[in-house]
Formats: C-alpha cells, sequence, structure tokens
C-alpha cells in the first residue's frame, strides 16, 4: 500500500482504494515507470505528420477502436497480433522506436492537460475520441478493477455501492479523472478542431458500416465499401472476442479468468444499478454536464431506465 512515490487512497471508512501518481494536479493510474516518462515526452516528444492518436477514457472500447483503425489503415480486415498496450503512451509505446509499417497509432487514456504539448500541437494529426455512456463505463470500469490481482492500481475490494457512489463519481477517489472531468476536458479543448472525430461507442454498436466509414473519411482513406463491410464484420462483439483473446498477453496483474472482452452490450447498468442509484447517479449527471448540453443530450437517452 505504501508505495514510494505513489500516494494511497482511502473511502470514507478509511479502507485503501489504490495508489494513485500525482501529476500536474491530477491524480494518475500509476502505471510503471509513468512519472519519468511523461516528465520526458512532455520536453520532446518525436512526432510525425500521419500520426493518429486514439483517446479513450478507460472501458470505452479502446480495444475496438483500435483494432478498427489498424484494420482501415493496413487495409485489412484481419485481426492483428499486437495489442492496445503496445500502442499505448501509459504502456508499451515508444516514441523513439520506428513503426515498421504505416503510420503510428498511439492510444491513451490521459487527460489532455498531461499528454506531451509537442502531440497536442501536431497540427497534422488526427485524434479519435470513443465515447461511451458513463453508467456502462462504471459497470464495466467495476468489473475490470475487481479483477485486478495486485493493488498496483487497483485491487478493488468495494461493493457496487462504494464504488459508483465513492470512487467513480468521486474526482478526489478516481484514478485519471473521473469520467465527467475526463470527457468535458477534451470536449473543451479539441471540439471545434477539424483534426478531431468523436465516436459514440452507441452507435458503432449501432450502426457498425456507417461509423466505420465515417472513420475510413475522416482518415482519408480511401476504403471501399467491401472493405469497410468486412472490417465491420471482423470487429464484431463475438469476432472480436474469439480473434483477438488468443493474443491478448494479460499481465501478471490481472486474474486469469479476465478478459477486456466482457459483454460488449449497451444498457448493461440496468442489471446493475438499483432504481435509488441510478436516480442519484443521474443527479450527479445532471449537475457535472449542465454547462454541455451537446454531450448531456447525446448520452442521456442510453440512460432512461
Ligand atoms: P463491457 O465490460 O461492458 O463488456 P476497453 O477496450 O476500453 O477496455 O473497453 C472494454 C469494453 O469494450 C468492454 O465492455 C468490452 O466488452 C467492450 N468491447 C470490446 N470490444 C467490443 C466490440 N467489438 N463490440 C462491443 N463492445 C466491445
Amino acid at each position: 500500500m505504501n508505495t514510494p512515490g505513489l500516494t494511497p487512497l482511502f473511502d470514507a471508512e478509511g479502507k485503501f482504494i489504490w495508489n494513485t501518481l500525482e501529476y500536474n494536479g491530477h491524480k494518475l493510474y500509476p502505471f510503471p515507470g509513468l512519472k519519468e516518462k511523461l516528465d520526458l515526452y512532455r520536453k520532446s516528444f518525436p512526432v510525425f505528420d500521419d500520426d493518429i492518436y486514439l483517446l479513450t477514457y478507460a472501458k470505452s472500447g479502446s480495444h475496438w477502436l483500435f483494432e478498427i483503425v489498424m484494420m482501415l489503415t493496413r487495409r485489412s480486415a484481419e485481426h492483428r497480433k499486437e495489442t492496445v498496450s503496445q500502442h499505448m503512451l501509459e504502456i508499451l509505446f515508444d516514441p523513439t522506436a520506428k513503426q515498421s509499417e504505416g503510420c503510428r497509432v498511439i492510444s491513451s487514456h490521459l487527460p489532455p492537460s498531461v499528454l506531451p504539448p509537442d502531440m497536442l500541437n501536431n497540427k497534422s494529426a488526427k485524434f479519435i475520441q470513443i465515447h461511451r455512456n458513463p453508467a456502462d463505463v462504471a459497470v464495466s470500469y467495476r468489473h475490470h478493477l475487481s479483477n485486478k490481482v495486485t493493488d498496483f492500481g487497483g485491487h478493488l475490494t468495494h461493493d457496487w455501492e462504494s464504488f459508483i457512489n465513492q470512487i467513480f463519481c468521486n474526482k478526489e477517489k478516481m484514478c485519471n479523472l473521473t469520467w465527467w472531468n475526463y470527457t468535458t476536458e477534451w470536449w473543451t479543448e479539441f471540439k471545434d478542431n477539424p483534426n478531431y472525430l468523436s465516436v459514440f461507442y452507441e452507435e458503432l454498436k449501432e450502426s457498425p458500416v456507417k461509423v466505420i466509414g465515417e472513420i475510413a473519411e475522416f482518415l482519408k482513406i480511401g476504403a471501399d465499401k467491401k472493405l469497410v463491410e468486412e472490417i465491420a464484420d471482423q470487429v464484431s462483439f463475438d469476432r472480436m472476442s474469439e480473434g483477438k483473446r488468443k493474443n491478448e498477453i494479460l499481465s501478471q496483474f490481472y486474474r486469469k479468468e479476465f478478459t477486456f472482452y466482457r459483454k460488449g452490450l449497451v444498457g448493461d447498468w440496468r442489471n446493475h444499478f438499483t432504481r435509488e442509484q441510478h436516480e442519484r447517479f443521474m443527479r450527479h449527471y445532471n449537475q457535472e454536464l449542465q454547462n454541455y448540453p451537446e454531450l448531456h443530450q447525446k448520452f442521456i437517452q442510453y440512460l432512461q431506465p
């Protein structure tokens, strides 16, 4: 629990939640070596004109978006052997290494105020963000964290009530910001940037061919209808969980049975929230997004009881 350089956080009853890395006013998920990496990258970060940055709040469909973008940029509907972790700024991505094929695809869960300025100021790069309604994110997040076996950042033993009430909604306790802070920070800074595209998990689920076609168009990839349809088929939940799980390299930090492909549904939150929890969550939602009518409007349709 007491790890040098990290700050342990406790809930209202004094129970340990997790260790966080305090950085630039944020409490970050303490991936090993993250502070040193950020210190270095924030001074200087090599960029290329054709870089693609994938920005995601955890549990919003990072693996899904990554696979789609890799397939589109490589013009092949085959599942890739590599995983998101290898392309993730916070984990294994090496900005000094030369990419062997195609453009660089770099993924991150970090907020803009922590990312390297060179990356954010790269005027010709493309930024794609996948958003997902916060109630489904909360359910998926808790499942993820309760499958951790060490306290390096997670190992969450809290029950569902404490998780949504004290942790998920609480900016003092949540790593990598709360969903609200993360989503509104990116939205404020990037929504009018012509090189930024917002993708919504729920719309991708409902109309994969349409949304994948929009991503291809945004990236100016001349993907024909056949390729887009093949990709949509290969990245369906069933095919992804079957095809990618074989290659999934799960670190020792997860329980054996854990998978990034749990249910892949819109509205699974209804199986977890009580009526009272939902009402409380919605009060929080209305308050946090009151100054962001476009975002408020977008997600509300997925949050009806
Ligand atoms: P659930 O836990 O609700 O099932 P991330 O990749 O950011 O960690 O997000 C994981 C979530 O995305 C999980 O949600 C996972 O099942 C879902 N997901 C992954 N691939 C998917 C796909 N092809 N279609 C729909 N959902 C997918």
